[in-house]
């Protein structure tokens, strides 16, 4: 098969979400500290009647609907998610049912998790699937499914909910340059869930920041090292027409941009300017821990790389920054954001995507864009996923009934015996959402 890669998107959020300014003056933060100081506008969360599954069902389902996909033809089904329900039943074994009642039990794939990282996982999975001997020339599909939350304090404000599926086939609008991946994995303690009774994670903050920064790096230096290899030439950020981080936050990814900048201005790449050099030659000599540390150099690395950030990095933030981190969903609504914001004239142009998971996992990888063909196309898979329309009818909820959501979450989570309020009035039509989990704590959704 030639041309791998996506052939199809489509995105669920939930429409319950808190204004961050709003957050940030409940939570008693300095003015400005969600919005500017982490770069976020809106967060997304679950409540009651919502969970991974049902937007992972719903999202499949919306994603066969909308591009006409016979359930029969998907050969491979592979989900990333960190958030946990069941410890040995996967995600994926739910979204079965939507293929069963169509007689098609011949899927294989099964959940991947390493913080989030696991829809990366999945991805490549599928597309290593079409790329092999083991093909039976169906079609893959991911599934990136979170909610992500966190205990009260600092990190509160960077969570986010969402489920994202993507269609893997050959002749794709999204094409994987599967020879170029850089990866980066180590152990390490930056964000991990080690307390199985609670949905929130202990996070090092800091420390996972600088993870993030250390993991981008190395990613970097050994993505360039297989161009070269490949192409015969360096690369520099100016060989790709656009940079998808994953975002737990924007101003993480303001700083990984301008840090993919300073390694290229340490490489001497040509098409770092005068001014810009002038400007970061006072941190040649800092060491590479000290550069992590250094709030000056991440000051002169943002400003010198602004321009190009704009162009480059800005149409991706979209919904990163309205609906918050979405763990393994994250980068992929990043890349939906940038179709979004530009799909039709994306074509001939490079997509280099950085994938972040705590603990840690990381990888570089590239796509190459085409148009593609109805319905297979950039342009319908913007129209799809209807990003707009979709953050046009959200509700806000109060500060106050956001953290009231949390804490009837924190009694459901692992419980069981118990119905939901069952109220799906502010879901739209042909969303999931969940019924009861029964004193076996099998779990019921319903279709709106
Ligand atoms: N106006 C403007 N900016 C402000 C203001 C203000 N009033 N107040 C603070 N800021 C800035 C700070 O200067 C800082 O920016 P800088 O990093 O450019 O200096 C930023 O706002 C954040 O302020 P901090 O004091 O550093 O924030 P805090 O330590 O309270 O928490 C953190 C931030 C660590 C990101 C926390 O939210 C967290 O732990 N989140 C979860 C971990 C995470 O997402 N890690 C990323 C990779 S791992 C993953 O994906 C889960």
């Amino acid at each position: 098969p030639k041309d791998v890669g996506i052939l199809a998107m489509d995105i669920y959020f939930p429409p319950t979400s808190v204004q961050q300014e709003a957050l940030e003056a409940h939570d008693g933060a300095s003015k400005g500290k969600y919005t500017i100081g982490l770069g976020q506008d809106c967060m997304a969360f679950c409540t009651e009647v919502e969970d991974v599954i049902s937007m992972s069902l719903t999202a499949v389902t919306s994603l066969l609907e909308k591009y006409k996909i016979d359930p029969k033809q998907i050969g491979r089904l592979e989900v990333g998610s960190e958030t946990v329900i069941d410890k040995s039943k996967s995600i994926k074994t739910f979204l079965m049912q939507l293929f069963e009642e169509c007689g098609n039990t011949d899927i294989e794939g099964v959940d991947s998790t390493n913080a989030c990282y696991g829809g990366t996982a999945a991805l490549f999975n599928c597309v290593n699937w079409v790329e092999s001997n083991s093909w039976d020339g169906r079609y893959g599909l991911v599934v990136c499914t979170d909610s992500a939350v966190y205990a009260e304090g600092p990190a509160r404000p960077t969570g986010g909910a969402a489920a994202i599926t993507m269609l893997i086939g050959p002749d794709a609008p999204v094409v994987f340059e599967s020879k170029l991946r850089g990866s980066h994995m180590s152990h390490v303690y930056d964000f991990y869930k080690p307390d199985l009774a609670s949905e929130y994670p202990v996070v090092d903050g800091k420390l996972s920041q600088t993870c993030y920064l250390m993991a981008l790096d190395s990613c970097y230096k050994r993505f360039c090292e297989k161009f070269e290899k490949l192409e015969g030439s360096s690369f520099s950020i100016s060989d790709a027409d656009y940079f998808v981080f994953h975002s737990p936050y924007n101003k993480l990814v303001q700083k990984s941009f301008a840090r993919l900048y300073f390694d290229d201005f340490l490489r001497n790449s040509s098409f770092v300017d005068e001014v810009a050099r002038e400007k970061l030659a006072p941190y040649l000599s800092l060491s590479g821990d000290e550069s992590y540390q250094s709030r000056d150099l991440e000051k002169a690395t943002q400003q010198v790389a602004k321009q190009l950030y704009d162009a480059k990095v800005q149409p991706s933030t979209l919904i990163p920054k309205q609906v918050g981190n979405m763990y393994t969903a994250s980068l992929y609504a990043a890349f939906s954001s940038l179709l979004h914001n530009k799909n039709s004239s994306l074509a001939g142009k490079r997509v280099v995507m950085f994938s972040y998971g705590s603990g840690l996992t990381a990888t570089m990888f590239s796509f190459q864009l085409r148009e593609g063909q109805y319905p297979f196309s950039l342009s319908n898979i913007a129209t799809v996923m209807d990003v707009s329309g979709k953050l046009k009818s959200r509700h806000e909820f109060t500060p106050e009934n956001f953290i009231q959501t949390l804490k009837l979450m924190e009694h459901r989570y692992g419980a069981k015996d118990f119905v939901t309020s069952k109220d799906s009035s502010l879901l739209s039509p042909g969303t999931y959402y969940l019924t009861q989990v029964d004193s076996l704590y099998r779990r019921f959704y319903a279709k709106k």
